[in-house]
């Protein structure tokens, strides 16, 4: 006999429930590209340059070609002969996808090699000749536009520069108005360091090309299948509908698998070329090396106030470090992402910004690392200016930042730079998570010296977040729009099959999906299968960055069972033998107004939309339907978060002993996901903060190409979380939901430093730059460096 405690659960909408992945993914049964295995597939493995810039005299590939288990040698001339040597990049740049005149980074794609295993393949890499004449590298941002600086992309026609774009947002000519009158102003330069999504599986790809019927299959790590295939068939020439992207389970994005890199060109050339799958999935030092980074922003900021503590305006200059490529996965319109958010969370006079975007020797990025488009780099410039700003009034952070954050009959807030806030009450979440701190008892605290002579720092940063990229009349990725689409199929017996075009990373879309069509059907989620990843089985969308999976997808899915529910409202209407307006939705059935006992859930109404019953003229049977859903507005998910640190004057060493989280994204449908998302979300941004940086020599030669070098937070740095929450539902999302993916990581680093820097006050230390390692913080403390070596960060 079943117990109750065995029957498994049924879920009928919003709140805790184990994902349904991980029943896969616990036991080892995920199936990632690298599972995957063809018959006769073949491997293929890339040489990448060693120089950060140099001309490629000549290419040799015969002793290589001569290899026995070789079946064939790929360089940009053979590329070149296809028309295929460069592809277009998602900001409106080529990239090269095998270099032809010059490499222009440490690790750029010269040669592919496919042969029968990945063993002789990586074997013959050392079989190519290439003779290089170095030139000399620029690594250094800030040097990039000198006149004598080298140019890199001498490919583009009439280039004798690394200028990229200049961009700004906001009104100048008010901001400086502010400014000059202003009692107080303070400025300064700041850094968001090069650092890099670093997921736990790297990029790689299938590609399997069936000359007989044309089809092109490629099994591939992207977060946008869709956006995928679209370039795949502009740049290949292949019909679209001949062209299927699967992206099977993905072991981590964050931002990272947006972008075609060139290995996935390369696999799918492979197979045209030796007629035969061929699988390219590269190692992690080349993961780190080649693929995208994120932020590399140099920013100078300014914040103006008046002596009492209201701040009236910030200016923004950025100098955005691009790498040789401009492959920024970005909106059309925004080349600097969603910067111009960098007026966070308060009520401010004016703001204006400039972005300057160059071209350096290194791997082209600048991706939305767990960030909506540069919102992380906004939310890190503005909290470390309003501490500074405290610090140079005197003021307590807390009590500053309660002075000037919008309250909530402000909402909908239009901001300086335009966006236009939806719903919040950020005093509220502030005050909560001063509650749960102690924060009053913790200054106090603070104030008595300590008999160990470690120095205890107190951060705070709040954080608004705009997520959810369309609308699509403003947002598009090479002229698509930022929409998504939803099908939702019912079977007879009620059970359904959910069809949606964003794809997760682990973010646990097949249980919170399944989760929203259970709540507004009635349906349990258990029931309701969710397909994603496959372009010949879901519908077209822009894919999951910028935690749009929810404000997107998530909405097309509450749109798309609304639908199914208003067909079935017509079949109930039949069966019951009312009329439609005499029904009403209640307990996840149709019942009769006024007669609850005559009613039809869904499973009962799905079987008789597939039976004889007689429905009125005109109308289908069937339940399933379709929806596409273009957002009106982003949704503004936002956050308090504290951080309590012991900072070692001696050493240099911190330790985050405390971190209270509150966050708002509006009605969570799992509450137990969304606190893993933030739990991720504050682990990177602890590492960010203290640890990681992607840092060059003067010669362009990448410092940090593995784990020993680029370092990531484990258990040891991260304490036991602390998180709280409030609910401020988006007026215009149909469930009422705003997107939490990034949250953390947008929200956490300004919270660690500050922290730092409010420790190391007793030393009038104003600022160190991420990440701050021991060495940074005791260079700080002593005001002199303490190593001397030549990274650059
Ligand atoms: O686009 P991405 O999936 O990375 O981010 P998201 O839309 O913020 O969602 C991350 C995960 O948290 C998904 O499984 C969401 O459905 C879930 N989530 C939630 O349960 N409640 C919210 N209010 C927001 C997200």
């Amino acid at each position: 006999m079943t117990t109750v405690a065995e029957r498994p659960a049924q879920h009928l909408g919003f709140g805790r429930m184990h994902r349904k992945e991980d029943a896969r993914f616990i036991r080892g049964k995920g199936t990632y590209v690298d599972d995957v295995r063809l018959p006769g597939m073949l491997h293929g493995a890339i040489l990448r340059s060693p120089y950060a810039h140099a001309r490629i005299v000549s290419i040799d590939t015969s002793a290589a070609q001569a290899h026995p288990k070789v079946k064939a040698v790929i360089t940009g001339e053979t590329l070149a002969g296809l028309n295929l040597a460069w592809m277009p990049t998602l900001s409106h740049d080529v990239q090269a996808v095998l270099a032809t005149d010059k490499v222009r980074f440490q690790g750029q794609e010269v040669a592919f090699v496919v042969a029968e295993d990945r063993y002789a393949a990586r074997d013959a890499l050392e079989l190519i000749e290439v003779e290089y004449e170095p030139l000399p590298a620029v690594v250094d941002a800030r040097r990039a536009l000198d006149p004598d600086a080298p140019v890199i992309r001498d490919d583009l026609e009439g280039k004798t520069d690394n200028h990229i774009f200049d961009w700004e947002a906001g009104d100048r000519a008010r901001t400086d108005e502010v400014f000059a009158s202003a009692e107080v102003v303070v400025a300064q330069d700041m850094l968001y360091p090069r650092v890099h999504p670093a997921p736990l599986e790297t990029c790689g790809a299938v590609a399997d090309f069936d000359k007989v019927t044309g089809k092109l299959t490629v099994w591939t790590t992207t977060q946008a299948p869709h956006a995928h295939r679209t370039v795949y068939a502009l740049v290949a020439g292949l019909p679209e509908h001949k062209i299927r992207i699967i992206s099977p389970d993905i072991g981590g994005g964050f931002g990272g698998k947006v972008g075609i890199y060139p290995g996935y060109v390369l696999a799918v050339v492979g197979s045209i070329v030796t007629g035969k799958p061929v699988k390219w999935v590269e190692d992690r030092s080349e993961n780190l090396m080649s693929t995208a980074f994120a932020r590399d922003y140099h920013m100078h900021g300014e914040i103006a106030a008046t002596r009492d503590g209201k701040i009236l305006a910030v200016r923004v200059k950025v100098l955005a470090d691009h790498g040789a490529f401009n492959g920024t996965a970005q909106p059309s319109k925004y080349p600097a992402g969603f910067f111009h958010i960098f007026t966070g969370s308060y009520d401010l006079q004016a703001a204006h910004c400039q972005v300057t975007g160059v071209y350096t020797n290194k791997a082209p990025g600048g991706v939305a690392y767990a960030c909506s488009f540069r919102v992380t780099e906004a939310v890190y410039l503005i909290e470390r200016m309003v501490d500074l700003l405290a610090a140079e009034l005197g003021m307590d952070p807390a009590e500053l930042r309660m002075r000037n954050l919008l309250r909530p009959e402000q909402f909908p807030y239009t901001t300086p730079t335009g966006w236009e806030y939806d719903s919040g009450d950020y005093p509220r979440a502030l005050r909560l998570a001063m509650d749960i701190a102690g924060y009053e008892r913790l200054r106090a605290e603070q104030a008595r010296p300590r008999d160990d002579g470690l120095l205890t720092g107190i951060g705070i940063s709040f954080f608004t977040e705009g997520v959810g990229a369309g609308p699509r009349r403003h947002m598009d990725i090479l002229g698509l729009g930022m929409a998504d689409g939803a099908e939702l199929r019912v079977h007879p017996t009620g059970k359904a099959v959910l069809r949606i075009s964003v794809q997760t990373q682990g973010q646990g879309h097949e249980t919170t999906f399944a989760q929203i069509v259970a709540h507004e059907l009635g349906i349990p989620a258990e029931d309701v299968e969710v397909v994603h990843g496959d372009t010949d089985q879901t519908p077209f969308g822009l894919g999951t960055y910028g935690s749009r999976s929810t404000p997107v997808s998530g909405a097309a899915t509450a749109m798309v069972a609304r639908k199914v529910r208003e067909r079935a409202k017509i079949v109930a209407a039949a069966a019951l033998e009312v009329a439609p307006d005499d029904l009403e939705w209640e307990h996840g059935r149709w019942q009769v107004a006024g007669d609850p006992d005559r009613g039809k859930t869904i499973a009962e109404l799905a079987l008789l939309a597939h039976s004889n019953l007689e429905l009125p003229e005109g109308v289908e049977g069937h339940l399933d339907a379709t929806c596409v859903y273009n957002p009106p507005n982003l949704t503004y998910p936002f956050g308090a978060y504290i951080c309590v640190v012991e900072v070692d004057p001696g050493t240099g060493v911190v330790k985050v002993r405390r971190f209270i989280a509150v966050d708002d994204c509006g009605v969570r449908i799992n509450p137990m996901i969304v606190e893993g998302q933030i739990h991720g979300g504050l682990a990177d941004g602890v590492g960010m903060a203290l640890m990681q940086v992607m840092a060059f020599d003067q010669d362009g030669n990448h410092l940090g190409a593995s784990f020993m070098d680029y370092l990531l937070p484990t258990a040891l740095e991260c304490p036991s979380w602390e998180l709280g929450e409030t609910v401020t539902p988006s007026p215009h999302h149909p469930i009422g939901a705003k997107g939490v993916g990034e949250s953390a990581t947008v929200g956490s680093p300004a919270a660690v430093v500050n922290a730092v820097i409010d420790a190391l006050r007793p030393y009038g230390v104003r600022h160190v730059d991420m990440p701050l390692t021991p060495a940074n913080v005791w260079s700080a403390i002593h005001g002199r460096p303490l190593r001397t070596d030549l990274a650059i960060p």
